[in-house]
């Protein structure tokens, strides 16, 4: 299911992060605005590095609940988990940095949109390539 999520003006600078309302497949994630380059970054202007990247906010080891804020010192980390410290590496696709976690954080697929003469963001699912270790949203057995 495709949704529009944010409008582009919502994230003007690096670090900004949006939660996408919990009403759909995509609920309790979030999109965040990094410097590039970003594993599936969304680029969205030829006038920056910055890219966009979004990821279920859920632990991929108990489900505790992550939050952007808690990678303070270095922007692209978030973590560590409240739980049991796993942090996740947001610029490689969600991949765990240190932790108990052994899976990613679930990464879903953004695409830029035009909604009446203004640049907005869409998200269309999770990406589920078996090529890479993408990880499941906690407490589900699949992410279709
Ligand atoms: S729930 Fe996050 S590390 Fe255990």
């Amino acid at each position: 299911m495709n949704k529009a999520i944010v409008y582009l003006e919502e994230l003007a600078k690096a670090g900004d992060c949006h939660f996408f309302p919990v009403d759909s497949d995509f609920h309790e994630s979030f999109v965040i605005r990094l410097k590039g380059p970003l594993y599936n970054g969304l680029k969205f202007d030829n006038t920056t590095d910055d890219e966009l990247v979004a990821f279920h906010k859920r632990c991929t080891h108990l489900g505790w609940d992550l939050h952007p804020a808690d990678g303070k010192n270095t922007p692209h980390v978030i973590g560590p988990c409240p739980g049991h410290l796993t942090s996740f590496d947001l610029s490689k696709g969600g991949m765990v940095v240190i932790g108990q976690a052994t899976e990613c954080l679930p990464q879903v697929k953004l695409k830029l949109i035009t909604i009446d003469n203004r640049n907005a963001i869409e998200a269309s699912g999770f990406y589920l390539d078996n090529s890479v270790p993408y990880g499941l949203v906690y407490g589900q057995q699949t992410d279709k």
